[in-house]
């Protein structure tokens, strides 16, 4: 490959999603990173010099830049119509963060002006994207084991405990586990039903004064087919779903099951919200010196919990090493191989839509639907109505 083939990214904001999508970026042989920008001075040089790369001090001075052909805008939720607008009025491809956007219009915002430059927009990383769920849609579409009936969707894990900026623990501002978390579920059940998603009916949990966002949704959607699905995240988890994926983390890596109730004591040492943006940039790219980045050589696919496809004539399951088929006589799985790069799935997609011109399945407007149903989880949990979906594809 010559260096005219590499898609050659620049970064705004370098930050915990950054630091998660950097043993992709690095390991892709497709990608090269070229730019980044961050109001961390200190991040920013590490970058440049980590990567011979350029470090801006403004969004607006990064997509100016010639050299950079798409941007990954993984800024706070609250900056993505900002910099997204920013990257297509520079003419550059975009791979913005999820949630796409807050509202709406926002989302139908970024569409106008991606369509408007004519560049490509894709929204992630989402764990749709993820091969166990891309592999599982193919085996439903390929109609071996009926159609879809319904899905469940269950998730336990510590994402309240975690250290958080302010913002994340609004609501308002875009925080809790329905924006930032229901953002992944919803794109997987999406991905899995192969119907547009018509209505959504929800429950939310906010039981922690101390952190007051949403901690824990209940949803339940309807499809245009028919097919109905079940979807259950707890943030405040004391059990955690990565018990039901082999011991296998969110991110494929190994977890060791006695390491109990980490999150809930580190963040004891937090005594103000500013030692815990402290500490909350302790795990993001920072100055030289803190923690770099490594492929794990051991990796499994990346997984988002426990999810059981119900089909007429089989049960599918997706895991981190293949999914498993309960069909109505035997049991076996579909091994997948184990990903030399994790998140590769990501960069494909973008490469293709930038190099080959095909169409993202991860568009502005799948995004736009997707925020559309996380939005109707708190419309619903709110005023007790079933919500309409008006923006799916
Ligand atoms: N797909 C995933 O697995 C995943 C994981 C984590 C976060 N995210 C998403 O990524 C986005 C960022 O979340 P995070 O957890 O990385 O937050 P973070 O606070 O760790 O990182 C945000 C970074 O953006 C920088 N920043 C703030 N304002 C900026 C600006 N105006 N211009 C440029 N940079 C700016 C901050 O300094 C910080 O480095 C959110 O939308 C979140 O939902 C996705």
């Amino acid at each position: 490959m010559t260096t005219q083939d590499e898609l050659r990214l620049g970064v705004i904001g370098l930050g915990r999603a950054f630091t998660l999508m950097l043993p992709t970026f690095v390991g892709h042989p497709k990608l090269r990173l070229v730019a980044a920008s961050d109001p961390r001075k200190d991040a920013v040089s590490r970058f440049a010099a980590e990567f011979q790369a350029k470090g801006y001090d403004t969004p607006e001075n990064l997509c100016a830049d010639p050299d950079v052909q798409a941007v990954y805008v993984a800024s706070p939720h609250q900056f993505h119509l900002e910099h997204v607008r920013l990257a297509a009025a520079h003419g550059k491809h975009i791979l913005v963060e999820k949630p796409m956007a807050l509202s709406v219009d926002a989302c139908l915002a970024m569409i106008a002006a991606a369509r408007n430059a004519r560049v490509q927009l894709l929204v992630g990383h989402s764990h749709s994207y993820d091969l166990p769920y891309l592999r599982t849609r193919d085996m439903i579409v390929s109609g071996r084991y009926g159609r879809v009936r319904m899905i469940n969707a269950l998730n336990f894990t510590d994402f309240l405990y975690r250290p958080r900026r302010p913002e994340e623990l609004d609501t308002q501002q875009g925080g809790g586990v329905v924006f930032s978390q229901a953002a992944h579920q919803i794109d997987v059940v999406r991905l899995l039903a192969t119907s547009k998603a018509a209505t959504v009916r929800a429950f939310t949990g906010n039981w922690d004064a101390r952190r007051p966002t949403e901690g824990a949704y209940n949803a339940q959607m309807s499809f245009d087919d028919g097919t109905f699905a079940s979807l259950t995240y707890s943030g405040y988890a004391h059990f955690d779903t990565d018990e039901f994926n082999g011991w296998r983390g969110e991110l494929g890596q190994a977890r060791d099951p006695d390491a109990y109730g980490r999150a809930r004591m580190a963040l004891k040492q937090a005594q103000s919200a500013a030692d815990e943006i402290d500490i909350k940039n302790r795990r993001a790219y920072g100055p030289v010196g803190t923690d770099g980045f490594r492929i794990d050589p051991d990796m499994t696919h990346n997984h988002f919990g426990l999810v059981i496809v119900s089909c007429e004539h089989a049960d599918l399951r997706p895991t981190p090493r293949g999914i498993i088929v309960y069909a109505d006589e035997n049991r076996w799985i579909e091994p997948i191989e184990q990903p030399r790069v994790p998140r590769a799935e990501v960069v494909d997609e973008l490469y293709d839509a930038v190099f080959n011109g095909k169409p993202p399945l991860h568009s502005g407007a799948w995004g736009l639907a997707t925020l559309e149903a996380c939005l109707g989880i708190l419309d619903s949990a709110g005023s007790g109505a079933t919500v309409s979906l008006m923006h799916q594809v």
